[in-house]
C-alpha cells in the first residue's frame, strides 16, 4: 500500500503515518525527519537543509527528489510506504506519479489531515519531539507516560527549532502558497481522504483504517 500524508505544519501528519506505518508494516518515511537526522549527523545535506528549514522555507526540490528516490530503493519500500511531508510542491507530486508509473505502480490513497490555522499555532507550542526515533507527543493531548521522555526509546524530548512561533507563521504560508494545491492534485486523481484532524488522534486513525478497507 502506498499513502501520502497531506496537511499543514502540525496537522497530525506524522502522527497519524506512524500510526499507518505499524498497523500495516509499511516504512513511514519522513522528509523532515531524514533532514534533521543529516543534521543532526552534521552530513552536507543537513548543512544545506538546514538553511531553508530555519526559515520556515521548504528545501529545494532537486535535493528532496534526489534523497526521496534514493530511499525507494530500500528493501523495506517493496510492499509499499506512508509518505509524510513529501510531495511538498506539484513539481514534486509531478516527479512521484512518473515515478511510479515508470514501475507500473500508483499511489493508493492521499489522506489530507484538515485542521484550521488557529489551533495548528496553538498545538506547535506544545509540541515535544524525541531527537533520537522522531515520535512526537504533545504537552497536554498527547502526553509521554513519563514527563520529558519518549515511551519509545527513552530518549529526553525537545522543542523542534522550526517551532517557535515566528517559523510556524511562515510555514503555514509557505503552506498554503505550495502545498495546499497538491489537495487538488490528488481530488483529480481520485485518490483523496479528507479527515477531520481537530479530533481525538485515535478517533482520526479509526476513520483512516475504515476508509481503507
Ligand atoms: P516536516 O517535519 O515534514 O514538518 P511539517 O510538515 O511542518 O509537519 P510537522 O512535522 O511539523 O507536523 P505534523 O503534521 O507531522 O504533526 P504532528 O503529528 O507532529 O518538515 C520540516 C521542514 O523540512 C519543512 O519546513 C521544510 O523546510 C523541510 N521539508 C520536509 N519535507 C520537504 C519536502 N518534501 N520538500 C521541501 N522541504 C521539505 O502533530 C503536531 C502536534 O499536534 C504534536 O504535538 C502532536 O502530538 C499533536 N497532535 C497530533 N494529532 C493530534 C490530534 N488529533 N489532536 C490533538 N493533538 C494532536
Amino acid at each position: 500500500m502506498k499513502v501520502v500524508m497531506l496537511g499543514a505544519p502540525g496537522a497530525g501528519k506524522g502522527t497519524q503515518a506512524k500510526k499507518i506505518a505499524a498497523k500495516y508494516d509499511i516504512p513511514h518515511i519522513s522528509t523532515g525527519d531524514i533532514f534533521r537526522a543529516n543534521l543532526k549527523n552534521g552530513t552536507e545535506l543537513g548543512k544545506k537543509a538546514k538553511v531553508y528549514m530555519d526559515q520556515g522555507a521548504l528545501v529545494p526540490d532537486e535535493l528532496t527528489l534526489e534523497l526521496i528516490m534514493d530511499r525507494f530503493k530500500n528493501d523495506d519500500c517493496k510492499n509499499g510506504y506512508v509518505l509524510d511531508g513529501f510531495p511538498r510542491t506539484i513539481p514534486q507530486a509531478e516527479a512521484l506519479t512518473k515515478a511510479l508509473a515508470a514501475e507500473g505502480q500508483k499511489l493508493d490513497i492521499a489522506i489530507d489531515v484538515e485542521v484550521s490555522d488557529e489551533r495548528i499555532v496553538k498545538r506547535m507550542g506544545g509540541r515535544r519531539a524525541c531527537p533520537n526515533c522522531g515520535m512526537t507527543y504533545h504537552i497536554e493531548t498527547l502526553k509521554p507516560q513519563k514527563e520529558g521522555i519518549c515511551d519509545k526509546c527513552g530518549t529526553e524530548l525537545i522543542v523542534r527549532d522550526d517551532d517557535k512561533p515566528e517559523t510556524v507563521l511562515k510555514r503555514l504560508s509557505v503552506y498554503h502558497e505550495q502545498t495546499q494545491p497538491l489537495i487538488e492534485y490528488y481530488a483529480n486523481e481520485k485518490i483523496l481522504l479528507t479527515v477531520d484532524g481537530t479530533k481525538d488522534a485515535d478517533v482520526v486513525f479509526s476513520e483512516i483504517v475504515e476508509a481503507l478497507k
